[in-house]
């Protein structure tokens, strides 16, 4: 994997790259879509590459490992080649799902015992079959197995679980070693910064994920509820100790407002469920704010979806239509709505790359995150 900085805002930290892998170039910033059981959910691959285009997606361990199984994504040829799409694809290491989703776990020092959300069956992630499992999926960006801390975590569970990321580092850096690719493509491995929303332990943590020398750099932890302030605190600290010319991906984050406050302070990649998520529960994002399409002020409101046409989606259909959709439940509306937001979301860091580019990303940032902070 190469990444090039093409250039740095002036009033900011913001900035602009290209990361290049053997499945293509990223250009950064970029928001990758979550495409959790091998499908950004709702959205046909046709209207993914023609009408959002983004040039990476995400993919989930924990899941796929559940469901279809990787026995069923090797004999496949790799998770590229099932869901056939050709394209980056970053998959996250189930650090954060193992966490959220499974019913019961215990966090040892080898690694995390669950119970499926499936069928209640018990299953052990280890920081090194982790690395194997993300080698049969095939991902062109792997993470680093990792505890995601809940907030809030107090300050001596938050040391203890830092210290042991960074020793389940070490064990994963050594597996993958170990293990050569399967496919015949590169992969490339992101750790991960944890330390919960202590400014000490994350530089510590940024210190050490630095220190190892990846090619990219993640961080974690964040937005699992604490305030937008802490969020931007923490990554300012961080950004300041992760190495200029590698990326810098915060995972899990977030609205908008959120990923243009963070691509001011340096970061590179995003990934987040909410433009599907919050769409499948009628919540669009626009430049002007968001709207509920469910609210029954929109019942005769025959204007497009959203004036700007960023998919064809948004010119095609009203918000009378779209509000129709949800009221009687049709999965359409569903549909409609994830294809809107990811087209707004991908919108986003695309103008935003394109200010940074030209130098004007802090005065344009400003703006939009006014324009953005209203209801509709
Ligand atoms: N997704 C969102 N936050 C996290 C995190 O802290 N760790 C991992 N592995 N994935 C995440």
């Amino acid at each position: 994997m190469q990444f090039n900085l093409a250039a740095k805002d002036p009033h900011s930290k913001a900035r602009a790259g290209t990361i290049t892998t053997d499945h293509g170039q990223i250009q950064t910033p970029i928001f990758m879509p979550v495409g959790t059981l091998a499908t950004v959910k709702g959205v046909h691959q046709r209207e993914l590459t023609e009408e959002i285009d983004p040039d990476i997606i995400l993919g989930n361990t924990y899941h796929l490992y559940l469901r279809p199984q990787i026995d069923i994504l090797e004999k496949a040829g790799g998770l590229h080649k099932f869901m056939n799409w050709d394209r980056n694809i970053l998959t996250d290491s189930g650090g954060y799902q193992v966490y959220s989703l499974s019913a019961n776990r215990k966090i040892k020092e080898e690694g995390v015992k669950f119970k499926s959300h499936i069928d209640g069956s018990y299953h052990v992630f280890t920081p090194e079959n982790v690395m194997d499992i993300q080698r049969s999926i095939g991902a062109d960006i792997i993470m680093a197995f990792d505890e995601c801390t809940p907030y809030p975590c107090d300050y001596d569970y938050a040391k203890r679980s830092m210290h042991m990321t960074h020793r389940w580092l070490d064990r994963c850096l050594n597996r993958l070693e170990e293990v050569p690719y399967k496919y015949d493509y590169s992969q490339t491995f992101f750790p991960i910064v944890q330390g919960s929303t202590y400014k000490d332990l994350r530089k510590q943590s940024a210190e050490y994920i630095a220190s190892v020398g990846a090619e990219g750099n993640a961080i974690g932890g964040l937005s699992v509820g604490e305030p937008a302030e802490e969020m931007y605190a923490m990554t300012e600290v961080v950004c300041e100790v992760l190495p200029e010319d590698k990326p810098r991906y915060l995972m899990g984050v977030g609205t908008p407002i959120n990923i243009l406050e963070n691509i001011a302070l340096g970061i590179d990649m995003f990934d987040c469920v909410m433009p599907t998520r919050n769409g499948r529960n009628g919540m669009l994002f626009t430049a002007h704010g968001t709207i509920n399409i469910k609210n029954k002020k929109w019942e005769d409101d025959f204007s497009p979806i959203d004036e700007m046409g960023i998919t064809w989606v948004d010119t095609a259909y009203s918000k009378a239509y779209l509000r129709h959709l949800f009221s009687v439940g049709e999965m359409l509306g569903r549909q409609i709505a994830s294809i809107h937001n990811l087209g707004f979301y991908l919108w986003l860091v695309r103008e935003a790359r394109k200010h940074i580019l030209a130098g004007d990303f802090a005065s344009w940032k400003d703006q939009m995150v006014r324009q953005m902070n209203q209801r509709l």
